[in-house]
């Protein structure tokens, strides 16, 4: 069904955004300048765009660029909204009419338009949770949903999309790791930059964040995070690197979290050094909201915008920033880089020269939820399948559909994210209904989309609130789906990595009265499971988004082959992560306490590797409803430049995709860990045929990086090759290679 919110387009884009002197929009959109305006001549690159518009700027229209409002009223602190914000989002930013340069209106995040607490949240599309984007493996479909949200920011009037999250999942019970993309910095860097690529093509801004090391959300403004730059450079912050490289985000957010004893957003090194200087990052520096805490070291250390206020405790790029610069505390030439910055991302992105509508536009709802139902099928991960469980059979004529509220909808992570549906609430009496709350469960039920695929067939449900009833409608039925869920969400972690709410025992028992139980999980990331030998199937449909309900009916009968493959290792137990016990949990408020990352890079698999742990699932892993094997892999060396070819071959009956792995291991040098993901591809593959693919390795892969000299080193000697399908494959296969010593620059580039 299509649904259509049809609300008038106003064109009064330019007139709003350019003020008396500003530029005029052809027809086609396009901008001339007057001479006076040089800026807005877009034949001019915007680095000289920006450094023009700087030029002709007072130093408090400067300041106005560089300091961001909450776009929603804040009652505890009783102030209102900007009257041009939009309502309850999460930014605001006056532009400077005069010189035509537009309001900066910002939203909430990666999985789609979110909104602010309050009675006019605007109705917006989900797609499934980041860590089921990053279970595609798959580029394209990164791109598409990040297009499709870009989309919805534009239509409803935001030029700024506060997406991008890559923090790396080096702590499985974080509460955010639902809007991340997992433990690995090559997979989670692509698949995040092909989503911020998505977005920007909308002609607005994505940022990339939370820039960095906020892995965790417990006492999160607070805790300091210690690590050396080697290990930081080769785990999360190679992640946002590559996402960087990959994204071109016109934005960064720094984070609220300390590392090394310096706040993020005061961070030299993070932002100065590693981000401006060694990335040369072009664009602006954003504060997360309520992460700053000083004027001069904010701005010197390289923060270029305050956001939120009045998040944080102080106006610190108020009146202070300009007190500082009178003052030359703050040189004048470091607000005018700030500004530039902001400037250039708006330049290079669009925002000036295709400005967004006042009023919202139309946005195709029914093509939207197509484009979340894709991700989601193409990120579910099939972990368990015995004796063929999956697919379910046609000819079943009793169902038992048990739990997680799969008679209304599918569950959503909690926090600012949040995208509030078209249809509202499936579950409006879940707690808690405020922040990080409300919980929130999609209109969009599997079990009425397993009924209509179904019609024949008796489809019964029983909520499991009754453990007793659950177990009697499973012993009476052919095949029982249970639905567990695990609610996260920002500002807070899970104790521990169990189903909430005796779900396991729940588990248990209906597959005690009925062995041919299917387990279908919404969770925010790893889950253990104590049950896992006695069900027949596990279903890991992560936070499915809006069509979720569809896109899993249509996984468990094989209208959609499962795809998804772990971006993260789910342990077995709590004891085999480097922190066991989570740093700081139970949260006692403004608490400060060093997080010590002494795993290093070994994140992950990594980590599992190092030590020599079996996981419950490793990283990588995924099932298919048919069978896929590796052939012909063969490695050439060209320059330093390994690329690997190989042959995918379809041994089953049905069409699939396969995730191509390549993981590499130093046969001589030492690493952090035994092996690194390398190069992935995902091919579909027909049954009987075989695909021929490639990988091309980063060299940043191979090495290891030097601090001293800022370069990646790669250490001469044999590497061994492997293509798996996942981290811990018995059926890889293998070759090896000899590289002699190189030497790239930090950007892994070669070194001249
Ligand atoms: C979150 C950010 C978010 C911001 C604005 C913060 O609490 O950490 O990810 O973009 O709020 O809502």
């Amino acid at each position: 069904m299509k649904l259509k919110t049809k609300i008038s387009l106003l064109s009064a884009a330019v007139a709003l955004c350019c003020g008396s002197v500003g530029a005029q929009t052809g027809a086609a959109g396009e901008v001339a300048a007057p001479a006076a305006t040089p800026w807005m001549n877009a034949q001019l690159g915007a680095e000289e765009r920006a450094r023009l518009a700087v030029a002709a700027m007072t130093m408090d229209e400067k300041l106005k660029l560089v300091y961001g409002y909450l776009g929603s009223d804040m009652e505890s602190k009783k102030t209102t909204r900007p009257a041009p914000s939009h309502k309850q989002s999460a930014g605001f930013i006056y532009g400077v009419p005069r010189l035509g340069i537009p309001n900066l209106w910002e939203t909430d995040a990666g999985v789609g338009v979110a909104s602010q607490a309050g009675p006019d949240a605007r109705p917006g599309t989900a797609l499934p949770s980041g860590l089921n984007t990053a279970a595609t493996w798959d580029l394209n479909t990164a791109y598409a949903g990040g297009a499709m949200i870009g989309a919805e920011a534009r239509a409803y009037g935001f030029n700024v999309l506060l997406a991008g999250g890559v923090n790396l999942m080096r702590e499985p019970r974080n509460g955010r790791n639902f809007e991340y993309a997992g433990e690995d910095p090559l997979l989670a860097g692509k698949i995040v930059g092909a989503q911020i690529k998505g977005i920007q093509s909308n002609r607005i801004v994505s940022t990339l964040k939370h820039y960095a090391l906020n892995d965790q959300e417990t006492n999160r403004t607070s805790l300091n995070v210690k690590i050396d730059d080697r290990s930081a450079r080769m785990s999360d912050l190679l992640a946002l690197q590559i996402a960087n490289v990959e994204g071109n985000p016109g934005a960064v957010m720094c984070s609220y979290n300390r590392v090394n004893g310096v706040y993020a957003c005061e961070n030299s090194y993070l932002l100065n050094e590693v981000l401006k200087k060694d990335w040369g990052f072009k664009g602006w520096v954003m504060s997360d909201w309520g992460a700053v805490h000083s004027t001069v070291p904010a701005a010197n250390a390289g923060l270029d915008q305050q956001s939120g206020m009045p998040f944080d405790l102080a106006d610190y790029f108020g009146p202070p920033l300009k007190e500082a610069v009178l003052n030359g505390w703050v040189p004048q030439s470091r607000l005018d880089d700030m500004v530039r910055r902001i400037l250039h991302a708006m330049f290079a992105h669009g925002v000036v020269d295709h400005p967004v509508a006042p009023a919202p536009q139309s946005i195709d709802f029914g093509a939207h939820a197509a484009v979340s139902r894709k991700d989601a099928q193409e990120g579910m991960v099939l972990l368990k399948n015995s004796a063929g469980a999956l697919p379910l059979s046609r000819s079943a004529k009793k169902i038992a559909v048990i739990g997680g509220y799969a008679d209304r909808g599918v569950l959503a992570g909690g926090g600012s994210s949040l995208v509030y549906p078209a249809g509202g609430n499936a579950a409006p009496e879940l707690t808690p209904k405020t922040w990080p709350g409300p919980v929130m469960v999609y209109p969009s039920s599997p079990l009425k989309a397993i009924q209509a695929r179904l019609p024949s067939a008796t489809v019964a449900y029983a909520d499991g609130s009754d453990r007793a009833a659950a177990a009697k409608l499973a012993r009476e039925s052919d095949v029982v789906l249970v639905f567990a869920t695990q609610w996260t969400g920002e500002g807070f972690d899970m104790p521990n990595l169990s189903l909430p709410d005796k779900q396991d025992e729940l588990i248990s028992t209906v597959a005690e009265a009925n062995a041919n139980t299917v387990v279908v999980l919404e969770t925010g990331g790893p889950v253990t499971m104590p049950w896992l030998p006695k069900v027949s199937a596990v279903l890991e449909a992560w936070y499915p988004g809006t069509s979720g309900g569809e896109a899993i009916a249509g996984v468990l009968l094989g209208e959609v082959n499962p795809s998804g493959r772990l971006p993260a290792t789910f342990p077995a137990s709590e004891s085999q992560l480097p922190r066991p016990a989570l740093d700081g949990f139970p949260e006692v408020a403004d608490r400060r306490f060093d997080v010590n990352y002494s795993e290093g890079a070994a994140v992950g698999y990594k980590w599992f590797d190092l030590k020599g742990l079996t996981p419950l699932f490793p990283f990588g892993h995924g099932l298919s409803y048919t069978e896929f094997a590796f052939s012909d892999l063969a490695a050439s060396v060209k320059g330093g430049v390994v690329r690997a070819s190989f042959t995918v071959k379809n041994t089953g009956k049905v069409a699939g995709k396969q995730v191509a792995q390549l993981y590499v291991s130093p046969l001589t040098a030492r690493w952090e860990a035994p092996k690194r993901l390398a190069g992935f591809q995902k091919v579909e593959v027909q049954p009987g045929a075989g695909v021929q693919a490639s990988v091309t390795v980063d060299p940043r892969l191979l090495a290891v990086f030097d601090s001293a000299s800022k370069t990646w080193k790669v250490a001469k000697g044999d590497y061994k090759l492997t293509l798996a399908a996942s981290a811990a494959d018995s059926k890889a296969v293998s070759t090896v290679v000899h590289l002699d010593a190189a030497v790239y620059d930090v950007n892994g580039k070669p070194s001249r």
